[in-house]
């Protein structure tokens, strides 16, 4: 096991550290930047009914419905295409409407989750084309589904998924950039801007992770925490969900992720000086508004911690810790802005003395319902 560890103390460790590598292994092959190609090339025969759908619907659970809700927003922005975005376990029970034809995809890193693969037969027996977005060559999803793309990311032998995150929104963007171009919705050189941005990835995951101590130490800070709100906006609220959910699952303190003008309608009467807030406020459209909603979380005495682009200076001087990340364009900022949160919910979870691997009571693949 040591050696399956490559020197790191968890798997969780290794896999968050592996990201650079991962999500590079992921667009092998694919993105070709020389050409100003993007190569799919398991998405073959069907690639007309993606194209030409008049809706989406991605199906998912856990971490995987997260990267949905990522994907959501940039299949509407990138291809003008409405989305729907299921927990797959709700789908297949409520008597859904589904007609021949219509365009699924569905997204899991093990390729075995049993409410997954029934909502992929329960979509097929009604006529419609199902995508798979899935790590596990040859599981049941992979070959349930009638085309799809691999995430190449490798074994993830970690309870909480991380890299296998970082990949499937990975694919998602390709899948998102390559049929705006097709459709017409992004021109040639918005794609070549995209998977210029794409490819930069790598390269700034591995600037992201250098702020692993600093990570470490606000853990010490927070550890003992009770409750954590997480907020974001835009294609950065589906990373405040991955960040709450990463921190309940390994650290067992209770962490909500929400978008951040909701929480106005709730959250906020939790806040006080006991509760740490963590906001992804990275410089994008929603900015100002970010920066508004931190205000009122500090003048109820919470505690802030902001994802901040790096060079920021408004949202990082409100905050009482921020954390930067490289600046990138607002279709991959999801990328980045979860990598904190996952070394965030690592650090406090070993310090709370946690098995971070195996957390009590969660499986790595639900394969029974
Ligand atoms: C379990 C795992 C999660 C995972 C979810 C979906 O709950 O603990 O990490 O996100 O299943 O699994 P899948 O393999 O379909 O992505």
């Amino acid at each position: 096991e040591a050696i399956e560890k490559g020197g790191y103390d968890h798997f969780m460790q290794k896999e968050v550290f592996e990201q650079p590598e991962s999500i590079a292994n992921c667009m092998r092959g694919r993105l070709v930047l020389e050409k100003g190609e993007l190569v799919l090339g398991g998405i073959n025969e069907y690639s007309q009914s993606l194209i030409h759908a008049k809706k989406i619907t991605l199906l998912g659970c856990g971490t995987s419905w997260h990267a949905g809700l990522v994907a959501e927003y940039l299949f509407e922005d990138i291809c003008r295409i409405p989305v729907e975005v299921e927990y797959a376990s709700e789908f297949r029970y409520r008597n859904p409407i589904i007609n021949e034809g219509d365009v699924f995809i569905a997204i899991s890193q093990s390729g075995e989750t049993a409410d997954t693969l029934a909502a992929i037969e329960l979509a097929k027996s009604k006529g419609a084309i199902v995508f798979g977005v899935v790590n596990v060559v040859g599981s049941s999803i992979a070959r349930e589904t009638h085309e799809g793309a691999y995430l190449h990311a490798g074994p993830e032998i970690g309870v909480a998924s991380t890299k296998a995150f970082t990949a499937q929104v990975t694919v998602l963007s390709m899948i998102a950039i390559k049929m705006g171009l097709l459709r017409g919705t992004i021109s040639q050189s918005q794609f070549q801007l995209l998977i210029s941005e794409l490819n930069q990835i790598p390269k700034k995951v591995a600037t992201a992770l250098k702020n692993n101590d600093q990570i470490e130490a606000l853990a010490e800070i927070y550890k003992d925490a009770q409750n954590f709100l997480y907020l974001g906006r835009g294609n950065n609220f589906p990373v405040a969900l991955e960040g709450a959910l990463k921190l309940k699952e390994i650290s067992y303190i209770h962490a909500e992720g929400y978008p951040a003008a909701e929480m106005k309608h709730g959250p906020i009467a939790l806040i006080d000086e006991d509760m740490p807030v963590v906001f992804i406020a990275t410089q994008d459209d929603s900015y100002e508004k970010i920066v508004s909603n931190i205000q009122e979380v500090k003048s109820r005495k919470g505690k802030v911690i902001a994802i901040v682009t790096e060079g920021d200076i408004l949202a990082s001087s409100m905050a009482d810790y921020s954390i930067e990340i490289p600046k990138s364009h607002y279709v991959v900022t999801p990328l980045l802005s979860v990598i904190p949160l996952q070394l965030l919910s690592y650090h406090i979870a070993l310090k709370r003395g946690c098995n971070v691997d195996q957390p009590r009571n969660l499986a790595k693949s639900v394969t029974v319902e």
